[in-house]
């Protein structure tokens, strides 16, 4: 069972991600279990006061150090020996599959969730906590970024998904974006199914998928593609793809790389 401990002050941010869909099922059938630690209890003040001003002057309230000490005790209480320590942060470390395997793969996860500036920074140093971010962008709280990691570990825990194998084909975990899906009916509004995909020949719905699956890291995430070791199919099918974007790109008179729209546009000025 992989165990995850909460210190947030709206935990019921948190919590619906443990009751819906394949990762509510999995806590259902006790593969992963949430305790939630809220520091307000461990205020000394009738107002249950977690934050103050921040040392230095300027805008904004910080999270206090005992009453955050004190939830993220009780909440060490309930991991095995062995968890990891996070703290949600935009300065942190960027999540990604590596990391949510690594998660998954450990007894148990303390997620600190900071609110207003963030936490005073002497717990991080006390509790050796490690800073972890979704991105480059600033939310309010750090309870969805928990929620978000909770489900990413989660459903890579075995028996979670109803298809093991279907995790493996997923984005990111062998270093590519996932190919384009498609399912009934063959065809609608005039747009139709790739016939490779209907023709049962298995060999050949392989190499289209992995063809698929290069050609849309090439588009959108280019540098995924840079420090990626790539088999000879692969690198021959990758030069492939290559030489068809060069070409559709001169056939449309676009030169230099293919950007998200947006950014073309801008260019285009
Ligand atoms: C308003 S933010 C604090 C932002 C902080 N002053 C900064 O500029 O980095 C409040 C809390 O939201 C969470 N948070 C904000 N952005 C995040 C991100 N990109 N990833 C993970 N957590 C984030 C953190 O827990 C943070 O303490």
């Amino acid at each position: 069972m992989l165990k995850f401990a909460l210190v947030a002050l709206l935990p019921e941010l948190v919590r619906p991600v443990t009751e819906h869909g394949v990762v509510g099922r999995a806590f259902a059938r006790g593969l992963a279990s949430l305790t939630c630690h809220d520091p307000r209890q461990h205020a000394a003040d009738r107002h249950r006061t977690v934050d103050d001003r921040s040392y230095g002057g300027g805008p904004g309230m910080v999270l206090k150090y005992a009453p955050m000490a004190a939830a993220i005790r009780e909440a060490m209480a309930d991991l095995p020996p062995g968890s990891r320590r996070l703290v949600l942060a935009a300065h942190g470390r960027r999540f990604d599959q590596a990391q949510a395997a690594a998660l998954a793969a450990s007894p148990g996860v303390l997620l600190v969730a900071g609110r207003y500036e963030g936490l005073d920074e002497r717990l991080v140093e006390a509790f050796e906590l490690e800073p972890v971010s979704l991105g480059d962008y600033v939310l309010s709280g750090g309870e969805l970024a928990a929620a978000v990691i909770i489900d990413g570990c989660v459903r890579l825990l075995p028996g979670a998904l109803g298809d093991e194998a279907s995790a493996m084909q997923d984005s990111f975990v062998a270093g590519l974006l996932d190919c384009p899906h498609y399912t009934r009916p063959e065809r609608i509004e005039g747009r139709e199914v790739p016939q490779v995909l209907l023709g049962g020949d298995h060999a050949a719905v392989r190499r289209w998928r992995l063809r698929a699956s290069l050609a849309r890291t090439l588009a959108w995430r280019p540098e995924l593609l840079v420090d990626q070791v790539l088999d000879a199919e692969q690198r021959a099918l990758l030069e492939e793809v290559r030489r068809e974007a060069d070409a559709a790109r001169e056939g449309h008179g676009i030169q230099g790389p293919r950007r998200p729209a947006g950014e073309d546009d801008e260019q285009a000025d």
